[in-house]
């Protein structure tokens, strides 16, 4: 066979994706797996948005539309943000993409090349540092603590700037931890990227699922360094749509537009018709589905709590646990990795190792996932981890 390029090999594939392939084998298989992996709501998209795409395809919205995206999407993304953040954004500084991900490799291709730092908090969601590699950057890690819940400090940043720092990539609520940031901390770092003529991503694809104080959003305290990209994905379970949108100053929006225009062109025309009935419909399948996110953290707060070892702290944000798992690791585990795979195969529940977010003693729990499920998932992590002891 003939070669590849070289970009291709400095990156490893997705390892949430690695997980749900391996479950989805032993499912074929007809194991009874538990799937306590998922990076996507269990719901379905409320009906209204579906009532939106049907009527978008009898209107026959199936041509190519605007590169950056209908212009009524654009100008309500901007309306929320002034709405909510005192900003004065226009249509101009918004890039609608197939998924916020689309929208953070734009970025990255936009501003990143050889020779370039990018800082990135540990735990980090698994496409960051690979979106960073391929531009041929280097992602420069900042750790954060187990036992401060993960969160983010500003001093720890600002000792990692250099000459080369291009960018900070900040997540909140985070995955895979479930921290958020604290409005002090992020004022901060904002200050710092304006101070050090630094590029701030702000990624806020969980912002509506906090359990605990308001959500921050750092275009609260700046508009020129900071970069915003959230998408429809999470807040109303339509990870399958590829809907999502980064806001950012004019000039780099045309970058990447141009970049989106030579790629995908634009995300599909039907969702964005749907995107646009999410974001101005009715609000209330955002608060339903967040009671039911509370209702099942409580309960697997409380389970967690049963098994002895198990070191974790109660996150604030999104739809994941993140506890520490090293005290199970023994001769033949010695990884986050390979105590999901005995998880996987031996007790039939799946969880995410920590390795792919940058933390090897840990494991990713979901609970985007029925109560049903969790209640055998969760007993057969504790027997699991138990047979261990
Ligand atoms: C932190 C974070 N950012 C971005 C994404 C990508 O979201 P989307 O489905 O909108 O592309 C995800 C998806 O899991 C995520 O967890």
């Amino acid at each position: 066979m003939s070669s590849f390029a070289a970009r291709v090999n400095s990156i490893t594939p997705s390892a949430t994706m690695a997980v749900k392939r391996a479950a989805e084998e032993l499912k074929r298989r007809g194991v009874d797996v538990i799937d306590l992996g998922p990076g996507e709501p269990d719901f379905s998209t409320p009906e209204h948005i579906k009532e939106a795409a049907r009527q978008a395809l009898a209107q026959n919205f199936t041509k190519y539309t605007a590169d950056s995206g209908i212009i009524e999407l654009r100008e309500t993304i901007a309306y929320r943000y002034n709405q909510n953040y005192k900003t004065d954004y226009t249509a101009e500084n918004i890039l609608v993409t197939s998924g916020a991900k689309q929208a953070l490799y734009h970025i990255s291709e936009a501003l990143f090349e050889t020779g370039d730092e990018v800082l990135l908090p540990v735990p980090y969601w698994v496409s960051y540092p690979e979106q960073i590699k391929l531009m041929g950057a280097t992602p420069v890690l900042i750790q954060t603590h187990a036992h401060e819940g993960f969160r983010l400090r500003a001093e720890t940043v600002a000792a990692q700037i250099t000459p080369r720092t291009k960018a900070i990539i900040v997540n909140s609520p985070n995955n895979p931890s479930g921290a958020t940031i604290e409005r002090s901390e992020l004022k901060k770092i904002v200050e710092l990227a304006v101070k050090h003529r630094l590029w701030l991503i702000y990624d806020e694809c969980y912002e509506k699922f906090l359990y605990e104080g308001a959500h921050v959003s750092a275009a609260e305290f700046d508009t020129q360094h900071v970069i915003t990209v959230s998408s429809v994905s999470k807040t109303y379970a339509m990870t399958g749509w590829r809907l999502g949108w980064a806001v950012a100053p004019k000039e780099l929006i045309q970058a990447m537009a141009k970049l989106q225009s030579h790629s995908t062109s634009h995300p599909t025309s039907i969702s964005q018709h749907a995107a646009l009935a999410a974001l101005t419909g009715d609000q209330s399948c955002v608060s339903a589905m967040l009671s039911e996110y509370r209702r099942r953290r409580g309960f697997l707060l409380g389970e967690l709590a049963q098994i002895k070892g198990l070191k974790y702290s109660a996150p604030p944000g999104a739809f994941y646990l993140f506890p520490d798992v090293s005290r199970f690791f023994n001769r033949e585990i010695h990884n986050s990795s390979e105590l999901a795979r005995y998880l996987l195969e031996r007790a039939q529940v799946a969880v995410v190792p920590g390795t792919g977010f940058g933390v090897e003693e840990c494991i990713r729990i979901s609970y985007a996932t029925s109560g049903e499920q969790l209640r055998e998932g969760l007993k057969r992590l504790r027997e699991g981890l138990q047979n261990l002891c």
